[in-house]
């Protein structure tokens, strides 16, 4: 939540470093859009500019109104936590004496007792923020110090709570410096210039160098440097990582939005995630995972830790795991997951799964099975985040940058690295024969083809979704390994068309929802394939069941599944696949319907109301 984009360029002023800024906030702004705002270090001194609403409204007013050459900028995107979205609360904050600007993301948790005693001191407060009192203590420091990385340094320390910050000051023309704690950031590496960003999309289009940054430190960059300290001043060598991003995959690409795109880009998200995984003869060979693999046979229990998509991945992958590896697969909240004293210790592995690895209740999940003695294994999409750097290791999805707010392609690369898990845990504790293990290999590898198979189709999908505009309510129902594709269904439809929509497991239909059955009822049903014919039956009777009650049965079942047709008014096709492969093709015609009915209503779909991607508040 909230984005943050900083740039260093050479001594003499251009427009370089606001058009950077820029173009890192619209890289940025999936992860706030209830302001934005630049503060640039220019020969007339500092000059801020921001605009409530979304980063249009910022351009606009930049267009109208044009800031003079600067040496440094600062940008911010918000996602409002403390006072509501307006000009003056949108960052940058200023001192008084509008000399030093400071952009945050996060939350400090006691500025209420920081603010008291500056207000008493007759200092004035612009805005409701919890950032505004880190402007006038900086303010206050760096009049003390002269030095803006010493005054940063004192501040972070007296903070509490969740933080990234970045200031600049009239006084230090060709320096930006930054503080994080529990929130995220990271140093690109340019020639003769450098950058900061909330994650790497921010200057990916730049320079593929980067650097990371530890809990606690305070990082000064200026044009030709980047110098790294803890709040006590002790300095730090920052590790350096390659990113691997293409930045033509943040880009729209000739898609009306991101998340049509993303959704087009799930064959090769997939196809990447399987790629370089298995030696010359075939075994998956997972050499990320750093974990010693006399502790990965010693395991007896797996819990997963994630939230919203990352977590029905996870559901999908507790189907998987446990059939493959035979140890109890748990699902939890991460946010639930700390405070309800959970059974963990050194034999269980607990799996973080998250495309941004930047959710702070996942993070929080992950220090406190860490704490217990666990080793965590991290499923991230983004590198050099917080939950892959916090981790024992990390298996990489490569989805690619995921712009849209709503989750599509880290879904099936998320469920793709689990089941890689999966196999390599049952090859490496031999509860699965080899050929088996490459049998489900040979099964992944037709799933991008698969993918595109039912992305051909998406023209009738969409044609039912416009058809569905004035829906109040839609139903989800699966079992199995359909049950989280189910919930993910519903929560796609709620968060991009806001419509009610419920999942459920078709199972528990006769246990009470069934009462919300009545006529016209749309129910979306995901059937799975006819080869498992006892579960093929049973969902086919739970769609008699509804049809009985006047529901409108929208049906997913594979091509030549002809038991479904007298029972359903409209039947989506998907390739025949293996009943645990089956999520990653019946999902996508769930994601394409609710981005169509979203945007048959007229809805932002990449930049639903209210949300924000990457959630690092708890
Ligand atoms: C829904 C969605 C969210 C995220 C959740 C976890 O479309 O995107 O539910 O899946 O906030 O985010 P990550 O995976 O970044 O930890």
């Amino acid at each position: 939540m909230c984005g943050i984009v900083g740039y260093v360029g050479p001594a003499s002023p251009s427009a370089r470093p606001l058009e950077v800024v820029l173009e890192g906030l619209a890289r940025l702004e999936y992860r706030g859009y209830d302001s934005a705002g630049v503060a640039l270090v220019t020969g007339e001194g500092l000059v801020v500019r921001k605009r409530a609403g979304k980063l249009a409204n910022l351009l606009g007013a930049l267009e109208a109104a044009p800031l003079p050459p600067a040496t440094a900028a600062i940008g911010h995107t918000r996602w409002a936590t403390h006072g509501a979205p307006t000009d003056t609360n949108a960052h940058p904050h200023t001192s008084t004496d509008g000399r030093l600007a400071v952009i945050h993301n996060g939350i400090i948790e006691n500025y209420a007792a920081l603010r008291r005693p500056l207000a008493e001191a007759g200092v004035p407060f612009t805005s409701q923020t919890d950032t505004e009192v880190v402007a006038h203590l900086l303010a206050a420091a760096h009049e003390r110090t002269g030095d803006l990385t010493a005054a940063m340094r004192e501040v972070a320390a007296m903070l509490e709570g969740a933080f990234t910050l970045l200031a600049v000051h009239a006084a230090a023309p060709g320096t930006v410096v930054a503080a994080r704690r529990n929130s995220p950031l990271v140093v690109g590496l340019g020639e003769g210039e450098n950058f900061l960003g909330s994650d790497v999309a921010a200057f990916v289009s730049h320079t593929s160098s980067a650097l990371e940054l530890g809990q606690d430190e305070v990082v000064t960059v200026t044009a030709d440097s980047v110098r790294v300290t803890r709040f006590d001043g002790t300095p730090v060598e920052p590790r350096p990582f390659t990113v691997t991003w293409d930045a033509s995959a943040a880009v729209k690409g000739g898609y009306p939005t991101f998340m049509d795109k993303e959704i087009h880009d799930q064959p090769k998200a997939v196809a990447d995630t399987l790629l370089g995984r298995t030696d010359e003869q075939g075994n998956l060979q997972l050499d990320e995972l750093r974990i010693d693999e006399a502790i990965l046979r010693r395991i007896d229990k797996i819990i997963v830790v994630a939230c919203g998509t990352a977590a029905y991945a996870g559901h999908v992958a507790k189907y998987a795991v446990e059939h493959w590896v035979r140890i109890p697969v748990e699902v939890e909240l991460a946010h639930e997951f700390r405070y309800r004293d959970p059974v963990v210790n050194e034999k269980t592995l607990v799996v973080a799964i998250s495309q941004s690895g930047e959710t702070m209740d996942t993070i929080m999940a992950v220090r406190h099975a860490r704490e217990q003695g666990s080793k965590v294994l991290a499923v991230v999409n983004t590198y050099g985040s917080t939950i892959a750097r916090e981790s024992d290791a990390v298996l990489y999805t490569h989805a690619g940058p995921e712009v849209a707010v709503a989750s599509t392609k880290a879904f099936l690369a998320q469920i793709t690295a689990t089941y890689l898990l999966g196999l390599y845990l049952s090859q490496l504790r031999g509860t699965k024969y080899l050929d088996e293990v490459a049998g489900y290999l040979t099964e992944l590898a037709r799933l991008p083809e698969k993918i595109e198979q039912v992305l051909a189709r998406e023209e009738e999908v969409r044609d039912i979704a416009r058809s569905m505009r004035d829906v109040t309510s839609v139903l989800f129902l699966g079992r199995h390994v359909g049950y989280p594709v189910a919930l993910e269904g519903a929560l796609k439809l709620k968060e991009l068309a806001y419509i009610h929509a419920e999942g459920f497991a078709a199972g528990e239909l006769k246990h009470g929802p069934i009462a919300l059955i009545d006529t016209g009822q749309p129910v979306i049903i995901v059937v799975p394939t006819p080869r498992r014919p006892t579960l093929h039956a049973k969902v086919v009777s739970n769609i008699q069941e509804v049809r009985a009650r006047g529901a409108h049965t929208i049906v997913i079942a594979e091509e030549g599944d002809t038991d479904v047709e007298p029972y359903a008014d409209v039947i989506i096709r998907i390739p025949a696949t293996p009943t645990l492969m089956t999520p990653l093709v019946a999902v996508v015609p769930l994601q394409i319907f609710a981005c169509e009915l979203a945007t048959a209503k007229g809805l932002d779909v990449d930049q639903p109301r209210n949300l924000a991607k990457s959630v690092t508040v708890e």
